[in-house]
C-alpha cells in the first residue's frame, strides 16, 4: 500500500504522515528531506546554485541514506549524518533553487520510486511531498492533500524553530517565497485525481492522523 501524503510547508504533513505510519506499521519517506540532503551537499562543495549542471551532476554523485523508519528520523550524505543540519535556515533559504532544477527531480523521483518499491513487501509505505500524488506515485492507494491556512502555517512553523532566531516577517517572506517558487514545478495546491483534501488549520494532529487512518483502512 501507498499512502501519498502532499502540502505545502507548515501543513503540518510531516508530523502527519510520520503519525500514520506509526499508526498503521508503515515505513515513512520524507521527500523534502533528499531536496534538502542534496542542497547540503551543493552547498558543502561550494557549487553556484544558480549552475544546473553541475547542480544536477551532485544530485546524481550524492550518496544518501535516507531511513524510512517512521520512529527514526535519519539522513546521510555521503557518509555525513546531515539529520540536523538539512533543518537549518541556510537549507530552507536555498532548498527551492535546487528542487526547481527538473534534472535533481528526475534524479531524486527516481530514487524515491525505488525507496517505494522496496517498502512494498513490508506492507507499504506513507510518502510526504509535493507531488507524490501526481507524479512520484500517481498509483497510490490513498492521496490526501494536506492544507491550513497561512497563519496556521506560519505558527507552526514558528513554534518549530528557535525561538527568536526568525522574525515573523522573515518567516512570512520565506514560506510565501518558496511556496511560490515550488509552485512553479509542483502544483502542490492542486488536488490530483481521487486526492482527499484535509484543511488541518482547525484540527489537531491526532485527529488528522484519525481521519487519514481511517480512510486507509476503507
Ligand atoms: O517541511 P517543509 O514543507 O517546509 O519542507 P520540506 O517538505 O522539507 O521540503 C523542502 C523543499 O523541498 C520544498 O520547499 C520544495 O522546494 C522541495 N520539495 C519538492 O520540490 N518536492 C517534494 N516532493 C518535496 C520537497
Amino acid at each position: 500500500m501507498i499512502i501519498a501524503v502532499d502540502g505545502p510547508s507548515g501543513s503540518g504533513k510531516s508530523s502527519t504522515a510520520r503519525g500514520v505510519a506509526t499508526r498503521l506499521g508503515l515505513s515513512y519517506l520524507d521527500t523534502g528531506a533528499m531536496y534538502r540532503a542534496v542542497t547540503w551537499s551543493v552547498l558543502e562543495h561550494g557549487l553556484d546554485l544558480t549552475d544546473v549542471t553541475a547542480v544536477a551532476e551532485r544530485a546524481r554523485a550524492v550518496d544518501l541514506g535516507i531511513s524510512t523508519d517512521p520512529g527514526l528520523a535519519h539522513f546521510t550524505a555521503d557518509g555525513s549524518d546531515v539529520t540536523e543540519a538539512i533543518r537549518d535556515p541556510r537549507i530552507s533559504e536555498n532548498v527551492s533553487k535546487v528542487a526547481t532544477n527538473l534534472d535533481v527531480r528526475k534524479e531524486l523521483i527516481r530514487r524515491q520510486r525505488e525507496i517505494i518499491d522496496a517498502a512494498q513487501p513490508g506492507g507499504g509505505i506513507v510518502v510526504e511531498g509535493r507531488d507524490i500524488a501526481t507524479v512520484v506515485a500517481t498509483d497510490a492507494e490513498l492521496k490526501v492533500l494536506l492544507t491550513a491556512d497561512q497563519e496556521a502555517r506560519m505558527a507552526r512553523r514558528k513554534a518549530e524553530l528557535a525561538a527568536g532566531s526568525v522574525t515573523a516577517e522573515q518567516l512570512r517572506d520565506q514560506i510565501v517565497r518558496r511556496d511560490a517558487d515550488d509552485a512553479t514545478v509542483s502544483q502542490f495546491e492542486v488536488a490530483s485525481d481521487g486526492a482527499v483534501t484535509i484543511d488541518s488549520t482547525h484540527l489537531t494532529l491526532e485527529e488528522v492522523v484519525d481521519v487519514i487512518s481511517r480512510l486507509a483502512k476503507e
